[in-house]
């Protein structure tokens, strides 16, 4: 028996030691002999992608300081890089990268679903397509007018109004529900699961292993049962009425169409592969991604504006005079605009980096070689900090910028900008928050006094996420008595 138990502890040992060694072998191998292994960054980065899923878990911001101790170009898993430059390519011409071609997303993504979306709806998406929503928005904001009035000065959390401003906006729905925590709690977990893709289609096969494997990675639990990014009271209303459209129009008109479910059926009448379940995914897809993202925006814009006395007087100056500005523009004239856009460059909705795989002959850049599949990111956050490209005050707020008239440093803001992704493969409604963000933002100013408090240290703590927000700010709407509500 003790001969037996001995045999027993003797084989366990042998396992013990043989996995150490092999953990040892790959930390080594990763550490010195790795094709990254010359790269700057922190070793227990290098060794395990585990250092920084825990970063984001703990929803600390860590990429600019990344940067600023190990510069432009930093190791951030075994087989990952981010740089605050250029990894993948932003247009033929660009001399900054020496990558020949356009990159393939990383494992984040999911291509089909981008191709589909780009190819097939993006007539709906276009600029000119959507100046026909302008009365939409424009009675929206009748409505949001009318709710901020009845709070009577009451003060209330930014991000939640926000959200409900935009979602009257996307969906003409006028509240929503106390939901945000939830899409929060969303993107931390989509976030984390992003960066461990064996995992998410483990989970995706076993979903009742969800709430074990979220409580050892400490990720919020709290979720919609549709669990596919919208507000939960949200999405069943949603899919309800998507189908109920879908279904109920005869003869759809791209030209004439009331709202984009009916020009997206219009585009399949024409396109039979263009089924109806696309149709309806990218109808759904775009109120997913849209309705958070923009929110976000306007939060970072208001909380921007209203902390700087002397922009807000001129930002209401403009917007209280006899022609609204309009408040996105490619080409700021106004300094309403000047600040939309400062507040969107620097807060941008992603904190996290957005992957690319190097291509099939590797990619130079930064005298290091990225051999294929090296998985190359950028933070549009931190990007639009690098003082290389936008000079030494570029983590400041400065609307002037936009209206220097400094023709280089404005080709520069405009050219390299990843706030909607880079080019090819960016984000295909941002004419439609292009659209909300103009005329939302001088309404407010037009029909409130506002004053909003941030928490100290608010405008940098804004946690890794692939969506993120400026949380904890409060803002009163005071109602103004000389403007029509809404006008
Ligand atoms: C200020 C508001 C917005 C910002 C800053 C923003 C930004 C982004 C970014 C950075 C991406 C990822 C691009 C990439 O991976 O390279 C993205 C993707 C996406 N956006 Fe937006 N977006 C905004 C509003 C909207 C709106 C209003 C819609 C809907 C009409 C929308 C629909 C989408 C969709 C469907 C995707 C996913 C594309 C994919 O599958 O890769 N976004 N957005």
């Amino acid at each position: 028996m003790a001969l037996l138990i001995h045999a027993a502890s003797t084989q366990w040992i042998a396992i013990f030691i043989t996995c150490a060694l092999s953990l040892i072998s790959i930390a080594a191998y990763r550490l010195l002999f790795h094709p990254l292994a010359a790269l700057p960054g922190p070793k227990l980065a290098a060794i395990s992608r585990w250092w920084q899923i825990r970063k984001i878990i703990i929803a600390k911001p860590y990429e600019l300081a990344l940067h600023d101790k190990y510069g432009p170009v930093v190791r951030i898993a075994p087989n990952e890089a981010y740089n605050i430059s250029f990894p993948m390519r932003l247009s033929p011409t660009d001399s900054h990268t020496e990558s020949s071609t356009p990159l393939d997303k990383g494992p984040w993504y999911d291509m089909a679903r981008y191709q589909l979306i780009r190819r097939s709806g993006g007539p709906a998406f276009t600029a000119s397509n959507l100046k026909r929503y302008e009365p939409k928005v424009v009675e929206a904001m009748q409505r949001v007018c009318e709710r901020l009035d009845r709070l009577k000065g009451e003060e209330v959390e930014t991000s939640e109004w926000m959200h409900i401003t935009v979602l009257d906006n996307i969906l003409e729905q006028g509240h929503n529900w106390g939901d945000l925590e939830l899409n929060v709690a969303f993107w931390r977990r989509s976030t984390v699961l992003g960066h461990l893709p064996t995992l998410r289609v483990l989970l995706n096969l076993f979903p009742m292993l969800k709430k074990y494997v979220f409580w050892v990675l400490r990720l919020p639990t709290k979720h919609s049962k549709d669990g596919i990014g919208l507000p939960a009271h949200i999405a069943p209303s949603l899919l309800g009425q998507l189908i109920h459209r879908s279904t109920s129009i005869e003869n759809p008109s791209f030209e004439n169409g009331q709202d984009l479910m009916e020009q997206l059926l219009a585009i399949r009448a024409k396109k039979p592969k263009f089924e109806l379940v696309y149709a309806r995914g990218m109808a759904g897809s775009s109120v997913a991604a849209g309705h958070d993202t923009t929110g976000s925006s306007l939060v970072s814009i208001l909380c921007r504006i209203c902390t700087n006395p002397d922009l807000q007087r001129r930002v209401e100056q403009e917007c209280r005079g006899e022609r609204m500005p309009l408040a996105y523009e490619d080409r700021p004239s106004t300094i309403t605009s000047a600040c939309v856009r400062e507040a969107m460059r620097l807060q941008h909705v992603t904190n996290i980096s957005l992957s690319r795989v190097a291509p099939r002959d590797g990619l130079h850049l930064h005298g290091y070689f990225f051999p294929e599949g090296t998985i190359l990111g950028v933070n549009p956050t931190s990007f639009a900090r690098n003082k290389d490209l936008f000079g030494p005050d570029a983590d400041e707020f400065k609307p002037e910028r936009w209206l220097s008239g400094d023709e280089d440093s404005l080709r520069t803001l405009e050219r390299y900008s990843l706030l909607f992704g880079g080019q090819s493969r960016s984000c295909p409604g941002q004419n439609l928050a292009r659209l909300i963000i103009g005329l939302v933002v001088p309404r407010l100013f037009r029909n409130f006094d506002i004053e909003v408090k941030v928490p100290e240290g608010g405008f940098d703590n804004f946690p890794p996420q692939f969506w993120t927000m400026l949380s904890g700010s409060k803002i009163i709407f005071v109602p103004r008595q000389d403007s029509p509500v809404g006008g």
